[in-house]
């Protein structure tokens, strides 16, 4: 790793193969950002238990899907480390010692957990961010690529890193957010694109799967049939557009607004050009899928990685801690 350079943390859950949401809203800013920084990427399997703690057999491949789709999407094992947060012992640890130095309330007033409690009760949800926290600072990350929706927990993990260096002395990089313009991208039924409501366009899959994917994306209500006037603002295959199709702006729009352009057409020219922009990741994707060791050695590689940077950083934790009990006994 270059002395000299920030140092970024990013995490995603295993969900297993990703979709274009995914794609456009982290992973090609992850790619861009692996010249610059000092990059960690972190796939976090404990925190995909908060919710799933009681189907565990998909893990493993979920987790080898989302490494599979790293990769392909063009994150180089050389620059940035893929690992899995489990094989990470170190997260858990600072987790443990974040868990004391935070209060119940600050927890229970985050939206996302606000969102959930009523569904997840557990300790380890409520402790979620806390995990996050952990993550992050374990690296001593300078920054986090992340969208809006995960501010709050930046925020706590810089909060944290703040408490802990009042405690214990200056030791732990106080980490901020690094967001980027990212597209929004909606998935069929116009809300985000997720996996779980089956309204997502997957990396892993074909020309046709995607052209019929596409097919099926809600348009404007009122736009029935070619000739009718269209609204493209909000229109999730025009947000699609804007990011598949050169010039979307003056090739798509107008012509969907006075009705010249059908959503027929329209469609299949989203189709034509999101599969085009996607076959080279498909095609490395195809190609990693026929050797899944090297896979799992670059993860293995990127655990050793992170794994030298997170014991350094806990032998700074405990130092300050005074709870390196043998240290200058013999
Ligand atoms: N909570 C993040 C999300 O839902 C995932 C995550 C876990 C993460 N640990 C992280 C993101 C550390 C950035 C850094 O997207």
């Amino acid at each position: 790793m270059t002395k000299g350079k920030q140092t970024i943390l990013s995490g995603m859950q295993p969900t297993g193969a990703l979709h274009v949401g995914n794609l456009e809203g982290a992973l090609r800013n992850w790619v861009k950002l692996q010249d610059d920084y000092n990059m960690f990427c972190c796939i976090v399997d404990w925190h995909s238990l908060t919710a799933e703690f009681g189907d565990t057999a998909p893990l493993r491949d979920n987790i080898f899907q989302v490494a599979v789709d790293f990769i392909a999407a063009g994150l180089n094992p050389e620059k940035c480390a893929i690992f899995i947060q489990s094989d990470i012992k170190e997260h858990a640890e600072l987790h443990l010692i974040f868990s004391m130095i935070i209060s119940v309330p600050t927890l229970t007033r985050l939206p996302t957990y606000q969102e959930r409690k009523d569904e997840l009760d557990s300790y380890g949800f409520l402790g979620y961010p806390v995990l996050q926290a952990a993550d992050i600072c374990v690296y001593n990350a300078d920054k986090v690529p992340v969208g809006k929706d995960q501010e709050k927990h930046i925020w706590l993990a810089n909060d944290l890193a703040k408490r802990f260096n009042y405690l214990y002395g200056p030791t732990l990089v106080e980490p901020e957010a690094l967001f980027t313009d990212i597209p929004l991208i909606l998935g069929s039924d116009k809300r985000k694109m997720s996996k779980s409501l089956n309204n997502d366009i997957r990396i892993n899959t074909t020309d046709a799967e995607t052209e019929t994917r596409i097919k099926s994306f809600f348009t404007d209500p009122k736009k029935i049939r070619r000739g009718d006037p269209g609204n493209p603002d909000m229109c999730p295959v025009f947000l699609l557009h804007r990011v598949y199709t050169d010039d979307a702006e003056k090739e798509i729009a107008p012509p969907c607004r006075t009705g010249e352009l059908g959503c027929v057409d329209c469609k299949l020219r989203l189709s034509t050009n999101l599969n085009a922009a996607l076959a080279p990741i498909r095609e490395k994707r195809a190609e990693l899928m026929k050797r899944p060791d090297d896979v799992w050695d670059i993860l293995n590689a990127g655990a050793a990685r992170a794994r030298q940077r997170t014991q350094a950083v806990m032998e700074t934790v405990r130092n300050a801690m005074k709870t390196d009990y043998r240290k200058g006994v013999s």
